[in-house]
């Protein structure tokens, strides 16, 4: 984090410090590709700030990798679609709201358009104002190419066909109401190689060749050394098999931590394992942030000690003891004439907040920054971006490690961000 810190901005980020602290108050996107310096921009704006400011992200391994939390713990909304649902705001809520001058949201590929409308409506109503955001300044990082919002299930969808063009923010209903300014970075740090800069653009604008892709596969065939590192995987259940052999391979007793699930889940995967299997020594990843801050979701640790069902986990040289926690799964309905978005809670689910940590998903590794890392695509990639998210992770092709050879149908890009960047084209040609 201190290096963001140190490190000399180009004049392209430092234009982005000077529109945030200008006099224009619309709404600012900054994007470019991976490894563009957006979240070390987003840092040094944090630092040199001197209005109130706050920085969130949509999930919880984005939020750790900024320092800020996620964007439904800090505007406290509901979990699933937001809707017109109500928002329980209380004083102390609209107290910090009322107070906040700028919110800053890193990750905003992942944020959906449903919630980008709930941040609206929720900063709106804190605050008791009836422009956009409630007044307050928006800055968003991020970079459509990369991993979009999660797609929920049936009703959700049914509910985004009706209500939105599409999932991406940039289809937000408030975007009537008020423009987006647009910054790019176009300078990548994060892979000082020009080789491996343009094997990532291309495979970010779905253009790899035949001799770019053979490039990636030779380089990324080279056998594992003994101390594998981290995993990034396309599925859980691969995510799940990776972990589950390397905590066969510890030493030790292993123990069982049994979920209590009351109701239907609806064939949906658990928020966590239903029988977490743990040794001491396990690499683990919390789940949750933690009542009382002592980690966050994302956060990553080492089982310490595993006495009588007691859970001890180690994090950054410091031991806490582990509590279980509950998950609610809702259900939706939308009524036919008020078109209102009514929801309940339909299950639940209770465990300890954590899960096996020597592999994790390419959704979850969004924002990093690793020196190498082995990527398990499965048969084939399924999401836009997910290719191009795993292999711009990494600062050199040195530390590529591939499961297999990459395919044509690894490369996906999303039709409606080609539309979005066909639409800023057009735009910006027009003034
Ligand atoms: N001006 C700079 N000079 C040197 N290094 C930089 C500069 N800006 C960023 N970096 C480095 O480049 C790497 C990537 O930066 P950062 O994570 O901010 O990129 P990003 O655009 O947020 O990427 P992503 O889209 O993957 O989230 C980091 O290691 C960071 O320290
Ligand atoms: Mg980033």
């Amino acid at each position: 984090m201190s290096a963001a810190l140190e490190v000399a901005l180009t004049p392209a980020q430092q234009a982005v410090l000077d529109a945030v602290g200008g006099d224009d108050v619309t709404p600012l996107l900054v994007t470019g590709r991976a490894g563009t310096g957006k979240s070390t921009v987003l840092h040094r704006i944090v630092a040199v700030e001197q209005r109130k400011v706050a920085v969130v992200a949509p999930t919880g391994v984005a939020a750790l990798n900024v320092g800020g939390q996620t964007i439904h713990s800090f505007l406290r909304l509901p979990v699933g679609l937001i809707g017109n649902s109500r928002l329980y705001q209380d004083r102390e809520l609209r107290k910090l709201l009322m107070a906040l001058d700028v919110l800053i949201v890193d990750e905003i590929s992942m944020v959906s358009a449903d919630l980008m409308d709930g941040i609206d409506r929720a900063l709106r109503e804190a605050r008791g104002r009836p422009d956009p955001f409630g007044g307050v300044r928006l800055v968003l990082f991020g970079d459509p190419f990369q991993l979009s919002p999660v797609p929920g299930g049936a009703e959700e969808r049914a509910w985004y066909t009706e209500m939105y063009r599409s999932l991406w923010f940039f289809d937000a209903h408030v975007w009537d109401r008020i423009g987006l300014r647009t910054l790019h970075l176009d300078l990548i740090h994060r892979q000082q190689d020009e080789e491996f800069r343009r094997l990532l653009t291309a495979v970010r604008h779905g253009a790899v060749t035949r001799e770019m892709a053979q490039r990636l596969n030779e380089v990324g065939a080279r056998p594992l050394p003994a101390d594998p590192p981290l995993t990034l995987a396309s599925t859980n259940a691969a995510v799940a098999t990776l972990n589950r052999r390397a905590l066969a391979d510890l030493p030790g007793q292993e123990a069982t931590a049994l979920a209590e699930v009351d109701g239907d889940f609806g064939g949906r995967t658990f928020p966590a394992d239903e029988e977490l299997r743990l040794k001491v020594g396990a690499h683990v990843m919390m789940l949750r942030n933690d009542s009382e801050g002592r980690w966050v979701n994302g956060s990553m640790g080492t089982v310490a000690k595993l006495h009588r069902g007691v859970l001890t986990v180690e994090i950054d040289g410091v031991r806490h003891e582990v509590e279980p926690v509950v998950w609610e799964r809702h259900r939706y309905t939308v009524s036919a004439d008020s078109k209102e978005l009514q929801r309940e809670v339909v299950a639940q689910f209770r465990q300890l907040p954590v899960r096996l940590g020597w592999a994790v998903t390419i959704h979850k590794a969004q924002g990093a920054t690793l020196e190498a890392a082995r990527i398990d695509l499965g048969r084939k990639a399924f999401s836009p971006g997910q290719t191009y998210v795993a292999l711009s992770r990494l600062t050199t092709l040195a530390g590529l490690y591939l499961t297999r050879p990459l395919i044509p149908g690894d490369v996906i890009v999303d039709p409606d961000v080609r539309r979005w960047v066909e639409d800023r084209r057009r735009a910006a040609a027009a003034d």
